[in-house]
This record gives C-alpha cells, sequence and structure tokens, in this order.
C-alpha cells in the first residue's frame, strides 16, 4: 500500500490544548493510507542557536528536521501569546531555516486562539520565509476557540468544523493520496 505521511505541529504544550483537540479532530478524518503523527516533542527542542546550527545539530532538532523531511504534508495548529506566536513554536522553526524541512512542503496553518489576528498573520511571514508551500484554502484562523470546543475535546461549533474540513480536504489535494484506495 502507498501511504502518504501528514506531520502535525501544535503550537500549545498546554495539557487538555485545545490547538491539540483540533489536531486529534483532524487525524479522525485521515484516510487509512495517511500515517498521521502530531509531534510531541516541541519542549525538547534547545533555544535556538546559529553558533550549534551545523552538520551536527542537537539531537531533538536532529530529529525534528528528519520527521518533516519524511512529511508529504505538515499542519501547524497553534494559538497566540502576548500577541506572538507561542515562544516554544517560533524557536522550533527558526532551527528549521538553515535546513530548509519546510522548504516546498504542502503546508496548513491553522490559528486557533483568543483573537490571534497577530501570531496568524506572523506565521504566515514566517512560513513564507521558511519557504513552506503555504496552501491558502488550507490557512484558518479560529477565534474564540474554547467556545467552539468542549470538554473533551470535540468541535461543537458547526461553522469551525465546516471549515476545518475545507482544511482538511485542501491538504489532501494537495498532497494527492493514491486514486486506487478509499479515502
Ligand atoms: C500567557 C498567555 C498569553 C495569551 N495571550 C493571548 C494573545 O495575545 N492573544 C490571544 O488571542 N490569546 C491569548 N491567550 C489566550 C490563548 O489564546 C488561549 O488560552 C488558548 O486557548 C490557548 O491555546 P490552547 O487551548 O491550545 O492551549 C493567552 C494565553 C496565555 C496563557
Amino acid at each position: 500500500m502507498d501511504f502518504k505521511t501528514i506531520f502535525a505541529i501544535s503550537g500549545s504544550l498546554r495539557l487538555g490544548s485545545s490547538n491539540h483537540a483540533i489536531l486529534e479532530a483532524l487525524g479522525k478524518m485521515m484516510p487509512t493510507n495517511i500515517n498521521y503523527s502530531i509531534y510531541n516533542g516541541l519542549s525538547e527542542i534547545p533555544a535556538f542557536n546559529p553558533g550549534l546550527d551545523n552538520e551536527s545539530p542537537p539531537a531533538s532538532v536532529a530529529a525534528l528536521r528528519k520527521l518533516l523531511a519524511g512529511a508529504d504534508g505538515i499542519i501547524i495548529c497553534t494559538p497566540e501569546y502576548a500577541y506572538g506566536v507561542p515562544g516554544a513554536l517560533k524557536n522550533a522553526l527558526d532551527w528549521m531555516v538553515s535546513s530548509a524541512s519546510f522548504s516546498g512542503k504542502p503546508t496548513a496553518l491553522i490559528t486557533a486562539s483568543t483573537g490571534g489576528e497577530t501570531a496568524h498573520e506572523t506565521m504566515i511571514k514566517i512560513l513564507g520565509a521558511i519557504d513552506a508551500d503555504l496552501i491558502e484554502e488550507a490557512t484558518l484562523l479560529i477565534s474564540f476557540v474554547r467556545t467552539k470546543i468542549d470538554g473533551d475535546g470535540s468541535i461543537i461549533d458547526s461553522e469551525t468544523a465546516e471549515k476545518l474540513r475545507k482544511v482538511f480536504d485542501a491538504l489532501i489535494k494537495k498532497i494527492k493520496p493514491p486514486l486506487n484506495l478509499p479515502l
């Protein structure tokens, strides 16, 4: 069976995170020929140091680069903190500049936050800087996110659920899983 791989990163490290719940909800939409995983190593990435960004970077950085290299598609789902991209996520992305790990990779971006406009716009710029193939139809801002997800992580707002389905469809269309297999 020919599989495609989608690698997802949440910008929130919080237990019970709405961003993580959104990534879980997207995971439930994945067809069986998609290997889908949500990264859980963001807190292990050391502070970016250009002096260590050489042929033998820290092990956690090398591991993340390898996961990204093996991905056919990437999803980033992040909140906004203090009108910015969460530090842990931005830090990891800084390590991905020189490796070109995002270069040409079909990428979906969801910013799910109380407001989130600033982080969303910044993330679009960051993904442009690292040459990700950001899919316009797979770019979504979800404001007031905590009113749209219940305590079990289910999406309770039908409009949000519909928009997430469109994000999913746009990403899947872009990475083109084998047509002979059921989606
Ligand atoms: C320290 C801190 C700063 C925050 N700053 C912002 C902000 O600037 N803009 C915003 O939209 N939400 C802000 N929030 C609210 C988060 O968007 C909200 O807690 C969100 O649910 C976090 O995502 P998560 O549920 O995936 O952890 C902030 C939250 C914290 C804890």
